[in-house]
């Protein structure tokens, strides 16, 4: 009995309360409704806005691989390679800032630019727009949703960017035992918390709630993954701390979306977790709180088997019905 009891991690401090994920914060000019949710659902698995009508958000941005693509980096229109890897859009809400070098403030000014883009969805505007407002399902959810509105490329972005704010993930074996449930985290999973939060240092960058601190910071990722040239973060702000700076990604779900970092170079956790161990592959203007760590096997199988705690279970999804 006393040896089953071993198995179950501590109860939390007071202080890990601050990893609760808070209620989704509020979005000024664009509130959440069930209307424009279900309306930017439908448009977010719409190949039809797509000028060749072949991809949509949701061939990237797919719930059965974690709300990414499982690729390296993306393939765009026509198979094109894409410099980058598809972040997944779970707990989007909670970001300050995004794409990997923060070019984008909002949801909704980020909804445009794929659909803007030459390499992906390349839209015409003025056809889907023609297309949308003569079809009678999504003249209904326009009407529902935005009915003070136009349809418009602006009231599409809003439709969108509220689907994705519903995208969230807090049931992981972690969120359970921060809720009080003292057996849904593993002896080693709350091990691995602790060499997160001391040791290993993870949590100066994956802060507290949602495991990203809103920063940018070189890690040192690209000597193997061909990516040395992608400037990062410099691209927007061109400050010598920036240069292949990225932006800190959060982990909860992170099982789920394999392959990691900007450029897909690590294929596991277990990789990731010997990258940070090495203190980083190429050092040039690294971060100073890139150092080597001290992992033995144990330790480090702690801390794959806690990113396993931030993760929930795979779930089925219902892919809408198109109009
Ligand atoms: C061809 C693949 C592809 C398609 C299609 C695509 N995305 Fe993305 N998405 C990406 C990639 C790659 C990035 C990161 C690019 C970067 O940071 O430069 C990204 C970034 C994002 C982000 C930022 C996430 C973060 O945490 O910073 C959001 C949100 C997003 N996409 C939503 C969408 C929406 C909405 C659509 C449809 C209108 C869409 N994407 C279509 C590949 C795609
Ligand atoms: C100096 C800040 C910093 C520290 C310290 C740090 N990270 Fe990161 N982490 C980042 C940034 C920035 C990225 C994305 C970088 C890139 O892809 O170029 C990242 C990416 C990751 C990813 C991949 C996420 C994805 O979606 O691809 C994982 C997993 C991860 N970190 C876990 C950890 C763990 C575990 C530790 C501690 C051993 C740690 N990090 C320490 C900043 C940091």
């Amino acid at each position: 009995m006393a040896f089953a009891h071993q198995t179950d991690a501590p109860q939390p401090t007071k202080e890990d309360q601050q990893w609760i994920l808070p209620k989704l914060p509020e979005t000024a000019g664009n509130p959440l409704s069930d209307a424009s949710v279900s309306l930017g659902k439908t448009l977010f698995f719409d190949p039809r806005l797509s000028r060749n009508g072949n991809m949509s958000c949701a061939s990237c941005h797919n719930p059965s691989l974690g709300w990414s693509d499982g690729l390296k980096t993306a393939r765009g229109d026509h198979g094109k390679l894409l410099p980058r890897a598809t972040p997944t859009i779970t707990n989007v809400a909670y970001n300050k800032i995004l794409m990997w070098d923060g070019r984008h403030p909002s949801l909704e000014s980020q909804a445009l630019g794929p659909m803007e883009s030459k390499d992906e969805m390349n839209t015409d505007f003025d056809s889907v727009l023609g297309f949308l407002r003569s079809n009678s399902g999504y003249l209904d959810m326009f009407k529902k949703a935005y009915p003070d509105e136009d349809i418009n490329k602006f009231t599409m972005a809003k439709a969108i960017a509220n689907f994705q704010r519903t995208v969230v993930v807090n049931d992981t074996p972690f969120d359970r035992w921060l809720a009080g449930d003292k057996g849904a985290l593993s002896r080693s999973q709350w091990r691995g918390f602790q060499l997160f939060k001391g040791k290993a240092m993870c949590v100066t960058c994956h802060s507290a709630p949602n495991f990203t601190d809103s920063g940018f910071h070189n890690i040192g990722v690209s000597q193997f993954g061909g990516s040395a040239d992608d400037v990062g973060r410099y691209l927007i702000r061109k400050v010598k701390v920036n240069k292949g700076a990225f932006k800190t990604p959060p982990l909860r779900d992170i099982a789920n979306t394999a392959p990691y970092f900007r450029d897909g170079s690590s294929g596991t956790l277990i990789e990731v977790v010997d990258h940070y161990a090495r203190g980083g592959d190429d050092k040039t203007n690294l971060s100073p709180n890139m150092f080597p760590i001290e992992l033995n096997e144990l330790e480090k199988q702690d801390l794959v088997e806690f990113l396993y705690g931030l993760s929930a279970a795979p779930r089925s999804f219902d892919v809408p019905r198109l109009p």
